[in-house]
């Protein structure tokens, strides 16, 4: 497949490295064009000057950037995204945030933005250091997603699987509420316990 991935910081480099390691044909951008190019030539990727460029031959495009930048950054992309599979990494993180939970999501506000891309959370629960070998404790991590989009769900659970994820359909983008929250759990017990950000949700007994 051709990835675009929009952000090259924490998420996006360990995507980009996993998806070229997996085979597909990956496309970066970020705020600084600087980065994206240091990334690329560390991971074999490509790098585009600009996001428009790096999402312009994408099957599927990753918006790894902040929340706080995902409207701005999508908002400039309307014409580029339709159509197109788009995942959300994003996680609000902000404690000021807690009146949010469940009453909304980063994904469903970024499809209200893209009404016309096929918007898909996914990767959000797991952290960037497990991206690239998303593995512990000899247990394949689940990789949980949500969207409304049938294609896009079959391409989300190609792709997941393919990465060395256990694909984990968890229903319509709505459940990104729920994946956000998620998130957020094991976030906040890593920055209270001082753990060192390398757990992960893992669903057993599904068989
Ligand atoms: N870190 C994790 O373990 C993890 C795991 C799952 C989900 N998430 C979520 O994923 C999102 C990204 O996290 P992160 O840790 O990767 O953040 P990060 O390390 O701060 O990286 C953010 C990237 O976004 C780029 N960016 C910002 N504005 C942009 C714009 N307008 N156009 C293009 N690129 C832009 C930045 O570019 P520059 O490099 O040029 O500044 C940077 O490369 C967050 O919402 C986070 O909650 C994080």
């Amino acid at each position: 497949m051709n990835i675009g991935i929009i952000g090259a910081g924490n998420v996006g480099s360990a995507l980009a490295r996993a998806c070229v390691t997996a085979g597909h044909s990956v496309c970066v951008s970020a705020a600084h064009a600087i980065k994206a190019q240091g990334l690329a030539a560390e991971t074999g990727a490509t790098a585009a000057r600009t996001n428009a460029e790096a999402v312009a031959e994408a099957d599927i495009v990753i918006l790894a950037v902040p929340y706080s930048a995902l409207a701005e950054v999508a908002a400039e992309m309307v014409d580029e995204l339709a159509g197109r599979i788009v995942i959300d990494v994003t996680n609000t993180g902000a404690p000021d945030l807690d009146h949010r939970l469940s009453t909304t999501s980063a994904a469903e506000e970024l499809q209200v933005i893209l009404p016309e891309a096929r918007v898909v959370k996914a990767f959000n629960t797991v952290f960037a250091a497990l991206q690239p070998t998303p593995t512990v404790e000899g247990m394949r991590l689940d990789g949980l997603f949500a969207t409304d989009d049938e294609y896009a769900r079959e391409q989300i659970s190609a792709l997941l699987g393919g990465l060395g994820y256990e694909p984990l359909d968890c229903g319509p983008l709505i459940m990104a509420r729920a994946l956000e929250d998620m998130a957020l759990v094991n976030i906040r017990l890593n920055a209270v316990n001082g753990w060192s950000w390398h757990t992960a949700w893992k669903l057993v007994g599904v068989r």
